[in-house]
């Protein structure tokens, strides 16, 4: 932590960090007063193509009347709002048809403004399971697109490679059941070990890294032994989970404040009373394991799930985060060096160091006195240009 640092910026890069107040000639001041200036924030778990506010009220008029098009099309207004929001990078953990690649390759070429993002394409899943949307329909319901779904060693592997082939930066599966999809279980296990094995291997052999959707412990286990780089959501995580977590340098991503939004808006979005019972069944132990992980000192990276709940409001999970254990400096690292870590870019995001990239927040406000300061960051600043300013508000 420095005392009225200056940060010289140059092109998208920081050139250097300094304390004595002196800006060289030739540089464009900007003073943020007595903000406090962090890394870029990011969101190791995001869905940016869909959204809570894009429901109509009624789950199964959503799934007929809505195509992959209608998220498309809306996909560039919640990557602004989560970069507003001070989320600079973002892991995109899934959406339809490659969105989130269109989305990347958008922002990249600066056609419009939105966080770097890491996009994992169609995420993998068995038949029937968390990534099969077709889950509890009628089968004389036609469903169109390409999906995740693949069943068996082989199946999986030429998953992995079309995710790749199509853009992937990561790749995401589903090693448990999950809450808002259709399957009777929050948490049991929907690969096989073998299937997990290879899904890992051929990702890492393609030089991807791979994260994993679990609620339950046993597939928890699985996926760790299978050798996942995070583990998404770890709900029920027991003990010896924990400990091969450590075993094996897993980082766990827990979305503790999605539980609050579910419980008190999917039954006005219209979903189905099963799923609002299966929320109960996972969300007080998911926050109970995050507790248990944080006092183990576990590897925690960052991660909302943002899409489930609205885009932009993705601060609001450090508050969550700080009563369910950690310091509010645990809570902004997870956030900064940890998830930078987590996705392979600790060499130049979630620091503010020389030759990173120039992405920067402030804040009114001490964080570390009251990590809530984050859920309103008053300047954004990515790759040196300026998103927000405390002028233009
Ligand atoms: N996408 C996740 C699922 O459907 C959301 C889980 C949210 N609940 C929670 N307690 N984190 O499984």
């Amino acid at each position: 932590m420095i005392d009225h640092p200056l940060v010289l910026i140059e092109g998208e890069r920081i050139k250097e960090v300094r304390s004595d107040g002196q800006v060289p000639d030739g540089y464009m001041r900007i003073d943020l007063g007595n903000a406090t200036l962090l890394p870029g924030l990011i969101d190791c778990h995001v869905h940016l193509a869909s959204d809570p506010t894009q429901s109509s009220g009624n789950y199964y008029k959503d799934v007929l009347q809505m195509s992959a098009i209608d998220f498309a099309v809306s996909a560039h207004v919640f990557a602004k709002r989560t970069l507003e929001a001070g989320f600079t990078t973002v892991r995109n953990l899934g959406s339809a048809e490659y969105i989130d690649v269109a989305l990347r390759n958008a922002i990249n070429r600066g056609d419009i403004a939105g966080p770097r993002i890491l996009a994992a394409t169609l995420p993998l899943g068995a038949t029937g399971g968390h990534a099969d949307d077709t889950t509890g329909f009628s089968p004389y319901i036609e469903f169109h697109g390409e999906t995740g779904v693949a069943d068996g060693v082989d199946a999986v592997r030429r998953r992995v490679r079309e995710d790749v082939k199509r853009g992937a930066d990561v790749i995401k599966f589903m090693a448990s059941a999950g809450v808002l999809s259709a399957e009777e279980s929050v948490g049991a296990p929907q690969y096989s070990q073998a299937e997990m094995d290879a899904i890992v291997d051929e990702s890492h052999r393609w030089g991807k890294r791979v994260a994993a959707h679990a609620h339950g412990s046993e597939a928890i286990k699985m996926a760790i032994k299978a050798g996942v780089d995070s583990i998404e959501h770890s709900s029920l995580i027991d003990d010896e989970g924990l400990k091969l977590a450590k075993q094996h340098g897993t980082y766990l991503v827990f979305d503790v404040y999605n539980d609050d939004y579910i419980l008190a808006e999917y039954t006005r979005l219209g979903f189905p009373a099963s799923t609002i019972e299966k929320e109960k069944k996972v969300g007080r132990l998911q926050r109970e394991s995050f507790r248990r992980a944080v006092k183990a000192g576990e590897k925690l990276a960052f991660g909302t799930d943002a899409g489930v709940y609205p885009h932009g409001w993705n601060g609001k999970q450090f508050a969550k985060m700080v009563e369910w254990g950690m310091t509010p400096m645990q809570a902004i690292q997870a956030a900064t060096t940890n998830a930078a870590d987590l996705l392979g870019w600790s060499d130049k995001v979630g620091a503010v160091k020389p030759g990173y990239y120039a992405d920067l927040v402030a804040v009114d406000g001490d964080p570390l006195a009251s990590v809530a300061a984050l859920e309103h960051v008053s300047f954004v600043m990515k790759g040196g240009a300026i998103v927000k300013s405390p002028a233009a508000r």
